[in-house]
């Protein structure tokens, strides 16, 4: 019986890895251009660091990690997000031994339990990068400008930044219960998660899916009218800033993040192109996030790309011709010899040659060619090695040249490359 893939779990294609690719080198130089260097994180971490780090009561937490126990009975994850494992890595190797700011970042797999659909995978990619130590709402504006270009040089359009904030631990504790009285009185109506969530970190109700929730929870009194005077100022100049710096956003109170160690600004870059999975990246502010993991207090702020749907939004661009520039058509074991070697030779010059390693016709040999969209074909057969001459066939111009076997390479180099 054929083997089949996971569900949720996806091949990415030759045409695909393409645009990966694409995408992969641009955003690179545009974070090495900002001072970002890149990080290569485990795939497996205790699960005690994501439980600590996203927070309990979240969904991811909750109920979407690929947990399991190693051969001694310890729990390990595959990790579900690279923020918490980024700060892991920083705070073990000591990072901030040469300077107080570090730039980081990470290119790799993530994988959740959610219910896979259109942008949405169990094992998925992310671009993520990191800044750690800085406080000012510069390093917000800077980060999410920097985004900007990274989106603008993937050419793609038409996305909207929506921006909010969630305030501190200080803040957020007289808003927690402000809400939590809201929702008590309407527990009724609540799914069962979010009764539960209710007493475990009320906020968690705020980014439940449940349509009944969602109903609820936007007459909730909302996070931004209740934040302490330096969350607010913070987020005043994180608006002066992205408006300095040429970045436009919306206010959208709603984008609360489904982790636990956001702090102050949060935010979602979208593109209507997408459906229901909308978020092509998002991040935010985490200024308790590596105190929690053991490390001494050290603000951070950064976001992750989501591989998948970024290469979405990019053109489809299926074209196979011009993958193969040299085919040679070989006839007989003494042409195949012959031509075996020129292939290696062309290759190792930077010509994508194919041969078809088979005692088939040349009439079949050329239907390939052409399939391949060689633009040319060299024919080798006995009577060619006999006169010293191959013959070079033009596929574009369709016309055919007889050339000396000696002067074959810079003959076809010459044409090819000028
Ligand atoms: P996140 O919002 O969970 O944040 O994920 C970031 C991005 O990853 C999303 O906007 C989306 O594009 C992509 N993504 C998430 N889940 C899936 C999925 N199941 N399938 C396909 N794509 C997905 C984080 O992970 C934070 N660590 C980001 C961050 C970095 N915050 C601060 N620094």
């Amino acid at each position: 019986m054929e083997i089949r893939s996971i569900r949720g779990f996806c091949d990415v294609l030759p045409h695909e890895t393409k645009k990966w690719r694409f995408v992969e080198e641009k955003a690179r130089r545009i974070l090495e251009d900002f001072g970002f260097s890149e990080i290569i994180l485990p795939i497996v971490e205790r699960t005690e660091l994501f439980v600590r780090g996203i927070g309990e009561s979240t969904e991811i937490v909750e109920k979407e990690m690929y947990t399991f126990l190693d051969k001694k009975g310890e729990s390990l994850t595959l990790r579900p997000e690279g923020t918490a494992p980024l700060v892991r890595a920083y705070l073990e190797n000591k990072l901030s031994s040469n300077d107080i700011v570090s730039r980081l970042y990470y290119i790799g797999p993530m994988f959740r339990y959610e219910r896979p659909q259109k942008g949405r995978l169990r094992q998925f990619y992310q671009i993520g990068a990191e800044v750690l130590g800085i406080d000012s709402p510069m390093i917000d504006a800077e980060v999410i400008y920097m985004l900007k270009l990274i989106i603008n040089e993937l050419n793609i359009n038409n996305v909207l930044f929506e921006i909010n904030t969630i305030g501190c631990r200080k803040c957020r504790g007289p808003y927690k219960e402000k809400l939590s009285k809201f929702l008590e009185n309407r527990i009724n109506i609540l799914c069962q998660d979010c009764r539960r969530r209710l007493t475990l970190n009320p906020l968690r109700v705020l980014d439940c899916k449940n349509p009944g929730c969602i109903s609820i929870t936007s007459e909730a009194p909302g996070i931004s009218d209740h934040i302490c005077d330096e969350c607010r100022g913070h987020f005043e100049d994180v608006k002066y800033f992205l408006n300095k710096v040429g970045v436009d956003f919306i206010i959208n109170p709603r984008i609360v993040r489904g982790l636990d160690y956001y702090t102050k600004t949060t935010f979602e870059v979208t593109s209507p192109l997408l459906g229901a999975q909308s978020a092509i990246a998002a991040g935010g502010r985490y200024d308790g996030l590596v105190e929690e993991l053991g490390g001494e207090r050290t603000p951070g702020f950064g976001f992750a790309i989501g591989m998948e749907r970024v290469v979405m939004l990019l053109p489809d661009k299926r074209d196979r011709r011009c993958e193969v520039e040299l085919f040679i058509a070989a006839l007989g074991r003494k042409a195949q010899e012959l031509s075996f070697l020129l292939k290696l030779d062309f290759e190792r010059k930077g010509i994508k040659t194919e041969m078809d390693y088979s005692e088939r016709s040349l009439k079949s040999q050329m239907r390939r060619a052409d399939r391949l969209g060689a633009s040319y074909v060299l024919i080798l057969g006995d009577r060619e090695l006999e006169s010293g001459r191959g013959v070079l066939r033009d596929m574009k111009e369709k016309r055919q040249d007889e050339i000396p076997i000696e002067r074959i390479s810079e003959d076809i180099i010459f044409r090819l490359r000028r």
